[in-house]
């Protein structure tokens, strides 16, 4: 008999415990990139609670305010080159280890931080794993000249959200 799909409250223990292990691979002296999510969500306070000597940076400025709430020290971005880490979630995971990110709409400083990042940490849920990449994929997409972009990525849909903290366009992919 195969393993039984978590439920609601199944799922955001898999978050946890997910974030929570990330947590224990930062070290004293690291800089930190911190992704955005409900996911990382649980990562905050559990790197808070580690007290350690650390340096970060967020990609979305939900991630930014709690960050700060929880005693972390976040610097700007524009200030740092690398990260010794980055911790963020995703939306797929592919058996070869590919993903799809930015359905919480930050994904193009997601992607920024963690390819700036030594070691990158994906923490997700069990809910994450597909045996194929698959559409809806986000874009974020430049305002100017939206309509012939959205025309040159056909099909596509404009996301009714607000725009990216980067004044990014949010879409979906639907080929
Ligand atoms: C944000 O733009 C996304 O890339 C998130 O990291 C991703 O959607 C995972 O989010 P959850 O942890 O909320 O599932």
């Amino acid at each position: 008999m195969g393993a039984q799909p978590a439920g609601p409250r199944g799922i955001e223990r898999e978050k946890q415990i997910a974030a929570e292990a990330a947590a224990e691979l930062v070290e004293d002296g690291m800089i930190v990139g911190l992704g955005t999510g409900s996911t990382v969500a649980f990562l905050l306070p559990a790197l808070a609670r580690r007290s350690l000597n650390i340096v970060c940076a967020a990609t979305s400025p939900r991630t930014e305010h709690a960050a700060r709430e929880l005693g972390l020290r976040i610097e700007d971005v524009a200030s740092i080159d690398r990260f010794d880490i980055t911790i963020d979630g995703a939306d797929q995971v592919a058996p070869d280890g590919w993903l799809v990110k930015g359905g919480g709409g930050a994904h193009t400083r997601e992607k920024i931080v963690a390819g700036a990042a030594e070691r990158f940490v994906v923490i997700v849920d069990s809910t994450k794993p597909v045996q194929a990449l698959h559409s809806p994929i986000p874009l974020e997409l430049l305002s100017f000249g939206v309509r012939a972009t959205m025309r040159r990525v056909a099909p596509a849909s404009l996301r009714d959200v607000p725009l990216s903290p980067d004044g990014g366009v949010i879409a979906d992919y639907h080929g």
